[in-house]
């Protein structure tokens, strides 16, 4: 057995702690933008609802300071949120750490912003001893945040009398692990996003699994300029351009490829009134901005993806949130739709794309991981997932 599973324990009576990914983006009015996080959470939540436990759930929100609980910091608009899915109340608890609470069979509470106590971030041994003592059964249901090995993500599995893992980290273990290995081929992975840097693991890691390694937005500016391309005034990473030599002599030496673009759109500003430009590579101007593909370029990318087994995709192709620089992760979006190939996606700026094209439900598999989604496809072992096999 790799780990223990929620479903397959014995939860009547018993006190539950589910640990979830409940960071979900909040506006300047403090407002829920996105609750997916939330929704993908309810499964597991019900499941020990239905079974006749007392159920406690508790996730972290942002990055706050331990020992401070400020108003932004509070759990209080995901409490209500998840009231408002399950159809019941779901009261929120404060200072919960010594079970100061009662939670009949049957009921559901909220355990304020778990990052708020001293000790959560360092996984602090008598910190998740203290939490474990509230629990028979504790679960693991957090895939976002799987990646930090935290008190309530990976020290609690250690302590807790039962520790499985809930219905959500099973599904997203499954799906990503399903593209990871023995995928279909050709396996094509689209990076995209600003900076090389935050990204360098990946493309090092995926450039020795992947056929085609599609780069995008500003990494593709690195990835030109690597090439010798003028690129003007666009957003790049000089000091990475060895990186990104290496990376594409890797996938050339395994007959793979990294494609890069023969048209783009540019801009000299990023602003909705900006005056874009389709222009081939190699026309880019000294103030030219690169801010998109150009249709040549998303139409040869179109012919690969339609012709992918799987595809991996991680960020948007340009500025899409501007709709002069929209079109190459619209025309990405609308080949990944129609593709035969299993599709796997994961990371906020590509959720919101998927949601903004309206794919959502030819997408293979959505995951609710930003670092964790990454990490994964990196073949790193993620901490919360180490310390629920070692306990099985
Ligand atoms: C995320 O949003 O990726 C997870 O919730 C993890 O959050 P963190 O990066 O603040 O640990």
């Amino acid at each position: 057995m790799e780990f223990r599973r929620l479903v397959d324990q014995e939860l009547k009576d018993r006190r539950v702690f589910i640990r979830a990914d409940l960071n979900v983006p909040l506006d300047d009015t403090g407002a829920i933008s996105d609750d997916t996080r939330i929704r993908a959470s309810v499964a597991g939540i019900q499941h020990c609802l239905r079974a006749g436990a007392a159920v406690m759930v508790t996730s972290h929100l942002g990055r706050p300071k331990e020992g401070e609980l400020r108003p932004q910091d509070s759990l209080a608009p995901v409490a209500h949120r998840l009231g408002e899915l399950l159809g019941r109340e779901a009261r929120l608890v404060r200072d919960w750490v010594d079970g100061n609470f009662t939670v009949n069979p049957g009921q559901v509470v909220v355990l304020e912003n778990c990052r708020c106590n001293p000790g959560e971030k360092a996984n602090d041994e008598g910190l998740a001893r203290r939490m474990a003592q509230l629990c028979d059964v504790y679960v693991n249901d957090a895939f976002g945040t799987a990646h930090r090995a935290e008190a309530t993500t990976e020290a609690m599995a250690r302590f807790a009398p039962v520790a499985c893992a809930g219905p959500l980290l099973c599904a997203e273990l499954d799906a990503l692990g399903k593209a990871v290995t023995a995928p279909r081929r050709p396996l094509v992975a689209i990076v995209a996003g600003s900076k090389v840097s935050t990204k360098l693991t990946i493309l090092e890691s995926l450039a020795q699994k992947v056929d085609q390694l599609i780069v995008g937005g500003g990494i593709a500016n690195t990835f030109l300029l690597a090439q010798g391309v003028e690129i003007g005034a666009s957003l790049a990473e000089p000091a990475l351009v060895e990186e990104a030599r290496s990376i594409m002599a890797a996938m050339r030496e395994r007959g793979a490829a990294v494609p890069l673009p023969r048209d783009v759109v540019v801009a000299t500003e990023l602003s909705p009134a900006a005056l874009a430009r389709t222009v081939a590579v190699g026309a880019v101007g000294a103030d030219d901005r690169i801010l998109d593909f150009g249709p040549q370029t998303m139409a040869e990318l179109g012919t690969m993806i339609a012709a992918a087994g799987t595809i991996v995709w991680n960020g948007p192709i340009g500025v899409f949130e501007h709709e002069a620089f929209a079109g190459g992760t619209r025309a990405l979006a609308a080949a990944i739709a129609a593709s035969g190939a299993f599709s796997i996606a994961g990371g906020g700026d590509t959720l919101a794309a998927i949601a903004k094209f309206g794919i959502t439900e030819r997408v293979g598999y959505i995951s609710t991981g930003g670092g964790a989604f990454l990490e994964f496809l990196e073949g790193r072992e993620l901490p919360a997932v180490a310390a629920l096999r070692a306990r099985a």
